[in-house]
């Protein structure tokens, strides 16, 4: 039988001494006795009980005032106080409620019984608040694990996240750098295209910003505005940088570089979403362009952006053989050839909000040749 829990009882008498010992000792509690009320009470400052029980004799023995004391050292045990008579002790009754519960017990064998019961009870109750804590406790302990756990699981998926998210742009960077440097090898075999390709990404973003273009689309408009010309990578030298007037079987080959781009995007996942710039650049407004001759709408709307961007820095740029256009002119242009070469409503944009004028500081200056003016191949 297992004595988790301590009784303390206090009478003058040994005999009655043992007398208690033994009963509540067979209720499983360890049991201490003391024949003096003072003794009894320092025991229970060195080490509380569950149980206490006192004898109580007015005048002699103060098991009440003993039971009353306790309450400091053992505010949770269940007090009995033994009465020669059920006059003794009357004091009880005008206890206040926060005093501490003390049941009082008349001190003959008849109520002997009534002790066992009372305190078998008391420590069933004991038992049961026990396993309560200890559910408590170990609850709490499983919370705490779960938190824990919880904030590791926390830690890992924000670590994971951010290495993934490094990932990304890491690979986007990579992306970025793969397509400006296919843009570089285009620029590399044109010298004259030099600059080229970035003016046309850079008017082609603004027109298409201006134009109300989804957000989430302007960094593949981008690309494909920088890479527009890829196609250029598969067309003869003898032809790309000839520096005189193409005849009709070179402008046949050079009219060839956008299916050839095309063709080279296809091949590469991630220049798949800038198929249609590459292949469609060259299409006009009125089904005259190439290569599929599409009209108006039916070209891709990156493509028909990018043909305004293209045309615009071919006027406005210094080539070999031919000055810049003033801004004016390249507007004036690009309105006279609105509807028939380009989409009328892009060119009202480009136009009116000045889009020509934002870039032309920065690259104006800069020299360029696409082979193909605004009216040209
Ligand atoms: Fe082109």
């Amino acid at each position: 039988m297992s004595r988790r829990f301590r009784a303390l009882v206090a009478h003058p008498q040994v005999e009655a001494l043992g007398e208690l010992a033994e009963l509540l000792g067979g209720l499983g509690l360890a049991v201490e006795t003391s024949r003096s009320t003072v003794e009894a009470l320092n025991k229970l400052r060195s080490q509380p009980a569950h149980v206490i029980v006192s004898y109580h004799v007015s005048g002699s023995f103060d098991g009440v005032g003993l039971l009353e004391s306790s309450i400091l050292h053992s505010p949770e045990a269940l007090r009995i106080v033994l009465v020669t008579s059920p006059d003794e002790a009357v004091e009880l009754d005008y206890r206040p409620h926060h005093a501490g519960i003390i049941i009082r017990l008349v001190a003959k064998p008849s109520e002997r019984s009534r002790l066992v019961a009372l305190v078998g009870e008391g420590v069933k109750l004991l038992n049961l608040v026990e396993e309560q804590r200890e559910l408590v406790r170990k609850l709490s302990l499983d919370q705490q694990k779960l938190q824990r756990r919880e904030t590791l699981l926390d830690v890992v998926v924000k670590e994971r996240t951010k290495e993934l998210e490094d990932s990304y742009v890491k690979l986007k960077i990579a992306n970025r750098q793969a397509l400006f440097g296919l843009a570089e090898a285009i620029e590399a075999k044109d010298p004259y295209t030099k600059g080229h390709c970035g003016r046309v990404a850079a008017y082609s973003l603004v027109l298409a910003r201006e134009a109300g273009y989804p957000l989430e689309g302007l960094e593949t408009l981008e690309f494909g505005a920088f890479l527009h010309d890829i196609g250029k990578i598969g067309i003869k030298d003898a032809v790309l940088l000839k520096p005189g007037p193409l005849d009709d079987t070179e402008w046949i080959h050079m009219r060839e570089h956008p299916v050839k781009g095309y063709d080279i995007a296809s091949k590469i996942e991630m220049l798949h979403p800038i198929m249609p710039a590459v292949r469609n650049h060259h299409e006009r407004w009125d089904g005259s362009g190439y290569p599929d001759k599409m009209k108006s709408d039916d070209i891709p709307l990156v493509a028909r952006i990018v043909a305004i961007a293209d045309a615009y820095d071919a006027m406005s740029t210094d080539r070999p053989y031919k000055a810049a256009l003033p801004l004016e002119e390249c507007e004036a242009v690009l309105m006279k050839t609105a509807g028939k070469m380009y989409d009328p409503d892009l060119i009202d944009v480009f136009v009116k909000r000045k889009l020509g004028e934002l870039y032309r500081e920065d690259y104006a200056d800069l020299p360029y040749d696409d082979g193909q003016a605004a009216s040209s191949s």
